[in-house]
């Protein structure tokens, strides 16, 4: 019985300790899936106030000030809003935003043809003045939509921080588990040395 209650309190202790730590990583500032960009310089300015990139903790560096992004995904198939540090972007290409990495940067698609085609080096927060990076984005995934219905993203975060939440949750039960059985083994073990 005690055991059992030692259990119980050992996989609620783990449980609390997992979201207290992934609390910190919980905040919107995660790049979320959108199915369009701003359109223009006053779009951009009203998702910028939506999404407040200001409210988000950030040291007073100016250089990692978080600021509302606009973007491509590496791959080049989503679209991304995120707050993150700008970047200048050389070489004539799209801006991207890198997951892997977690950082503003260059895209392998560029813009240098384009109608509007693009400077370099240019500020990141001015990504929406090359709209025909977003239009590779959407006839892409126009292309894919038609192949694969219901594909919808939310927050990725959430998605991200529910599937760490929920595995954590499986290796303490497992962890617990394989505790248990040990204490039960040797409880037997003392209970044969006993008789
Ligand atoms: C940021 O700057 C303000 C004044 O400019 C200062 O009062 C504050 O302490 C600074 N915060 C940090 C985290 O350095
Ligand atoms: C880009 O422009 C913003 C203002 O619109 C500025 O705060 C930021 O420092 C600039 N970034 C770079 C890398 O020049
Ligand atoms: C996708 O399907 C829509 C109609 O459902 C069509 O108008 C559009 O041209 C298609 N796009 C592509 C890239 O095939």
């Amino acid at each position: 019985m005690a055991l059992n209650t030692k259990l119980k309190s050992f996989v609620m202790m783990m449980i609390c300790l997992m979201i207290l730590k992934s609390k910190d990583t919980l905040q919107c500032d995660a790049p979320t899936h959108v199915n369009r960009c701003p359109r223009n310089q006053q779009e951009w300015k009203i998702r910028e106030k939506e999404l407040n990139c200001q409210s988000l903790h950030q040291s007073n560096d100016s250089k990692t000030e978080l600021l509302y992004h606009c973007v491509l995904n590496a791959e080049g198939t989503e679209l991304i809003e995120v707050c993150a540090p700008s970047k200048k972007i050389y070489g004539s290409k799209c801006t991207e935003f890198n997951d892997g990495g977690s950082i503003i940067h260059e895209s392998y698609i560029s813009c240098e043809k384009f109608q509007v085609p693009c400077p370099t080096p240019y500020n990141s927060t001015k990504a929406y003045e090359y709209q025909e990076c977003y239009d590779i984005v959407e006839k892409e995934r126009e292309k894919r939509k038609n192949r694969t219905e219901n594909y919808d993203y939310k927050c990725s975060c959430f998605e991200k921080w529910t599937v760490a939440a929920v595995g954590g949750v499986i290796a303490n039960v497992l962890i617990a588990i394989i505790y248990y059985q040990k204490k039960q083994n040797n409880k037997i073990k003392n209970e044969i040395k006993i008789l």
